[in-house]
């Protein structure tokens, strides 16, 4: 076996496997003029994106299982089988208009890692495993980290199953169709760490000239569905003090929440949006007699979310009474503030450093697979920076063959440091 030390990944091959996977699902943005990829989880595309990556999996000689939520698994032997391995990963969904990297550089990166090892002849003390998640946008189930919540216990699976899409499809019916309903159990792996490489999705590291992030952790989730009823009526004969125009009241809530933010009664980092805003009938000369919109609370104290989320419901009691309109809450997403592995974070700066990074501690402002797996094994996540002030969620999203192979190269080296830990 050769040393470890002073190994390089093959940035060309993670940048063509990127750009492969890329084109699974790709669309013509035509606002952006550039491609975009739509591979909303368990679609016809995420299936066969699935099949790709699990095909490079098999190519590199590994064994791939796929769990009861649709989670695939991809593990190495160790020299040390008795020790439990170390596991990086990501997802390969995307929103409707996502951008190429997005999750997909945890998964091919982690692959990239094990082709690099397995270019060295090398062999790590402890078994690896490289893994992707089902449905960490939740974009069409309602539910974000869907597969590695239920594969750590949060969320129960028959709970998950059960989610169904607009269509009325279920999760379980989902996997099925794209044929990813698996048989490993859930909930029973227990890895010794957990390391994630993801783009940061945000402007700071780039604004700052700053190689790599280290994750201190992730701010708290709060998804709602909100149903709010009214009466549709005739947009010219209706008097205004006789209408309940449910359009009106999604817009009064979107202000409040935006208003909030501002005020501080929240801590300054409070963001909030209403991302979903669906009228019906949705015609010009109608009152919208129904409205459902979707709220995202997003705050790093676990305090001020839980006083914003019962300010939010206040405000929607006031408008039952003032407007006359109905307002039902539904929360399909709820997650807390997550503290990552000190230790973990200071191996991911340590590699960094030897390779010459620079890197800051940073917190995730988007929820990722990483912190369902903080509640099992240590566990941390190196960010990279992106062009276009870091644009994510978007077709613009970009990071350079350089700033991916920052980061992966540290994912390698952080991967190794904890493979060797005997404890
Ligand atoms: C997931 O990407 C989220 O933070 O919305
Ligand atoms: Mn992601
Ligand atoms: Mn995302």
């Amino acid at each position: 076996m050769k040393a470890h030390t002073g190994l390089r990944i093959n940035t060309d091959r993670l940048m063509m496997s990127i750009e492969e996977l890329g084109a699974i699902g790709a669309y013509r943005d035509a606002e952006a003029n550039v491609m975009g990829v739509r591979r909303l989880a368990l679609s016809a595309e995420d299936g066969a994106g699935r099949r790709l990556v699990m095909r490079w999996f098999e190519e590199a000689g590994l064994h791939v299982s796929v769990d009861a939520i649709g989670n695939v698994y991809a593990d190495r032997a160790g020299r040390d089988a008795s020790l439990a391995p170390v596991m990086s990963g990501s997802h390969v969904d995307s929103v409707p208009t996502g951008g190429r990297f997005d999750g997909v550089l945890g998964v091919l990166g982690a692959l990239e890692v094990v082709r690099t090892l397995n270019d060295a002849g090398a062999m790590t003390r402890r078994p690896l495993t490289i893994a992707f998640f089902t449905d960490e946008e939740g974009c069409r189930f309602g539910t974000d980290m869907l597969g590695s919540a239920v594969a750590t216990g949060r969320i129960p699976l028959e709970q998950a199953y059960a989610l169904r899409d607009a269509d009325r499809k279920s999760v379980r019916n989902e996997l099925q169709a794209i044929g990813f309903l698996g048989d490993e159990a859930v909930n029973t792996r227990r890895p010794h760490a957990f390391v994630e490489c993801h783009v940061e999705q945000g402007p700071l590291l780039i604004h700052e000239g700053i190689d790599l992030g280290v994750v201190s952790g992730v701010q708290g989730i709060s998804w709602q569905r909100l149903t709010i009823s009214g009466a549709s009526a005739h947009a010219g004969a209706t008097p205004m003090h006789l209408r309940k125009d449910a359009g009106l009241a999604a817009a009064m809530i979107n202000t409040k929440i935006h208003d909030m933010c501002a005020h501080g009664d929240y801590g300054s980092d409070m963001r909030a949006t209403m991302g979903v805003i669906r009228p019906e009938p949705c015609m010009i000369n109608v009152i919208p007699g129904r409205v459902v919109a979707t709220v995202d609370l997003r705050n790093p104290s676990d305090d001020a979310m839980h006083r914003a989320e019962h300010a939010l419901d206040a405000y929607c009691r006031e408008l039952e009474r003032t407007m006359g309109v109905t307002i039902v809450s539904q929360q399909t997403a709820r997650t807390p503030a997550v503290a990552f592995d000190e230790s973990v974070q200071q191996i991911i700066e340590a590699a960094a450093r030897t390779q010459g990074l620079s890197c800051r501690r940073i917190l995730a402002g988007a929820g990722h697979d990483a912190q369902e797996w903080s509640a099992v094994c240590k566990t941390a996540m190196i960010f990279v920076p992106g062009l276009n002030d870091g644009i994510s969620h978007n077709p613009r999203e970009l990071s350079t063959p350089e700033q991916c192979a920052n980061g992966i190269n540290t994912l390698l080296a952080v991967v190794l440091a904890l493979s060797d830990e005997v404890a």
